[in-house]
């Protein structure tokens, strides 16, 4: 059994990319092994500058991790922000994180040139604060999308740059965890590599949308004029709609489609009301829980809390024996 620390930002509600390239890990590892998995509203404050709907949002995540299937007997749910002990780590990491290495992170080129007004030190240190959440419960294991994979390198240079400079073997190393092994990068509708990397509502599937905004979204995908000649280099977006119907639809369907792609003979109107009716049938039972959970709010305080507990054992642990290899105060 080894330990399992995954979190999700609350700045929105879960798209299918979320669900694909971390949910659905989630819930597959929560009886096998040690999980922790949070709701990152730390993280949420580097890319907004004042008021927002941030509880509702953390709600919303909360009661989308339960429905799409995670059991809060098996791991342990939380909210970032309810473990101060996590905050503290990330102070000490903080010591050890060279301004150099943290400049050349890709996550905090691309949020530095979209939000130019407000590059924040927590931008800056969003890394040290993820390697703080994984760290503070000695994980080894971090089921992510590919899209991380930067963070848990840089985590694995905090943890060995920590064991260096005391001379212990304290941190474990955590690695990105997938169950189809290669990490998952789920595109969006729009035509861009990332579902969820644009502000654009229309680039990507919620797994609270209806059916009808669901349809709605798929014909609207950005698509082109259409293979022109057998077996042509599909274009990003048609590509994008493929990966997608890859995801979601039956083996058969997604051959059926290809072929008519390399045949020349596709209609990216076919294609797309199958992908929507695919899409709505594969989320279909997570948006019904959604809807029945979400105004349980007892239940939903009754979760947070055992999931806190749980994580203050875990977590208060950790920081004890880091304040006696440091030799911080343990009074
Ligand atoms: P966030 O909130 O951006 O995304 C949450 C998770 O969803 C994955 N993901 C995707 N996977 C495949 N295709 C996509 N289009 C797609 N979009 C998002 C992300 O890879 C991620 O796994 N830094 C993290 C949150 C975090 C965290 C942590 C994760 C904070 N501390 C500690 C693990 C461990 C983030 O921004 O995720």
């Amino acid at each position: 059994m080894e330990t399992v620390v995954s979190g999700i930002r609350p700045t929105g509600r879960l798209h299918l990319g979320n669900y694909l390239g971390a949910v659905q890990n989630f819930v597959r590892m929560q009886y096998e092994h040690n999980c922790f998995f949070f709701i990152a509203d730390y993280h949420a404050l580097t890319t907004q500058s004042g008021a927002s709907n941030l509880k509702e949002n953390v709600k919303n995540i909360l009661v989308e991790y339960l429905a799409c299937g995670l059991d809060p007997e098996a791991a342990a749910l939380y909210v970032q922000s309810s473990l101060p002990e996590t905050a503290e780590l990330y102070l000490i990491l903080n010591m050890n994180a060279y301004l150099g290495e943290l400049t050349r992170c890709t996550s905090f080129k691309e949020k530095a040139r979209k939000q130019e007004e407000n590059i924040n030190a927590g931008l800056l240190t969003y890394p040290t604060l993820m390697a703080a959440d994984i760290l503070i419960h000695k994980a080894t294991k971090v089921p992510v999308g590919k899209d991380q994979e930067q963070h848990l390198e840089m985590t694995r240079n905090f943890a060995n740059r920590f064991n260096k400079m005391y001379n212990v073997d304290f941190f474990p190393e955590p690695f990105s965890y997938n169950f189809g092994s290669q990490s998952v990068k789920i595109p969006g509708l729009d035509g861009s590599t990332k579902m969820g990397k644009s502000e654009n509502r229309d680039n990507s599937i919620y797994l609270s949308d209806s059916p009808d905004t669901v349809r709605k979204k798929v014909m609207r995908a950005v698509t082109d004029t259409g293979p022109v000649k057998k077996n042509q280099p599909k274009t990003q977006a048609v590509e994008n709609l493929f990966i997608i119907m890859k995801a979601v639809s039956k083996v058969e369907v997604y051959d059926y489609f290809q072929e008519k792609y390399n045949q020349c003979e596709i209609k990216y109107s076919e294609m797309k009301k199958q992908l929507a009716e695919d899409i709505i049938t594969f989320t279909e039972q997570i948006r019904e829980k959604i809807i029945s959970i979400s105004s349980d709010d007892a239940y939903l305080n009754r979760i947070l809390k055992e999931g806190t507990d749980k994580a203050h054992a875990s977590a208060n642990n950790t920081m004890k024996e880091i304040r006696s290899i440091i030799g911080l105060s343990e009074i």
